[in-house]
């Protein structure tokens, strides 16, 4: 198996933390790959269509994406013991979800800002992603404290991506303001051995 990856994907940094949670890290062989929306540079179209990562290329059967796939498969696989039986798993894959959406409208500020040149770019647009991490990480702080407390699961482990990937390309975005709670999980879960092996870098 071949997982194509970046060190700065969050979505590829949740499927490495399954792995490394699961201790089949180095069970699975990665490629570094890059690019984005106007540029599909190194990424494995040729696996993905989409042109997107992580993805995963299997020796006996077609490839995986996107990461929610990619990490219910490996867990299979693998026994990973990271979803939990109903009714508490639609909580986790609602997490996960909640997480996901977080992660998916830091990236596309970012590909706003460095994709567009300045006069193009759409302020209104990059305000509304905005909005959405706001009130999804308020929900976080207002509902999710128990889940996050009680024992990692996917949608644990995509609360740490998420908010790792915004310490790492929105510096400047204070989150952890009037959300103590989730700043103190934070501060100690990203102590885990998972998260300091996969903390996100410029490739
Ligand atoms: C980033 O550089 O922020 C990035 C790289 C790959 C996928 C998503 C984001």
């Amino acid at each position: 198996m071949k997982l194509y990856t970046n060190p700065a994907s969050p979505f590829a940094r949740k499927v490495r933390l399954c792995l490394h949670e699961m201790g089949r890290i180095d069970d699975v062989e990665t490629e570094v790959v890059a690019g984005h929306p106007t540029d599909p540079g190194t990424m494995p179209v040729g696996v993905n269509p989409l042109g997107k990562l992580p993805c995963l290329a299997r020796d006996d059967g077609p490839a995986l994406y996107d990461s929610r796939v990619i990490t219910r498969f490996l867990d299979e696989h693998f026994g990973g013991g990271l979803y939990p039986a109903p009714p508490r798993l639609y909580e986790t894959l609602t997490l996960e979800a909640t997480a996901d959406g977080v992660m998916e409208a830091a990236v596309l500020i970012v590909y706003e800002t460095r994709s567009r040149k300045e006069g193009e770019r759409s302020e209104a647009w990059v305000a509304g992603q905005r909005v959405k991490i706001d009130r999804a990480l308020s929900v976080l702080e207002d509902r999710w404290m128990s889940h996050l407390k009680g024992g990692v699961d996917i949608g644990v482990l995509a609360v740490g991506a998420a908010l790792g990937y915004l310490d790492f390309r929105h510096p400047d975005y204070d989150w952890r303001a009037d959300r103590a709670a989730l700043a103190s999980w934070e501060a100690s879960f990203v102590q885990r051995p998972s998260m300091q092996a996969t903390l996100p870098v410029a490739p």
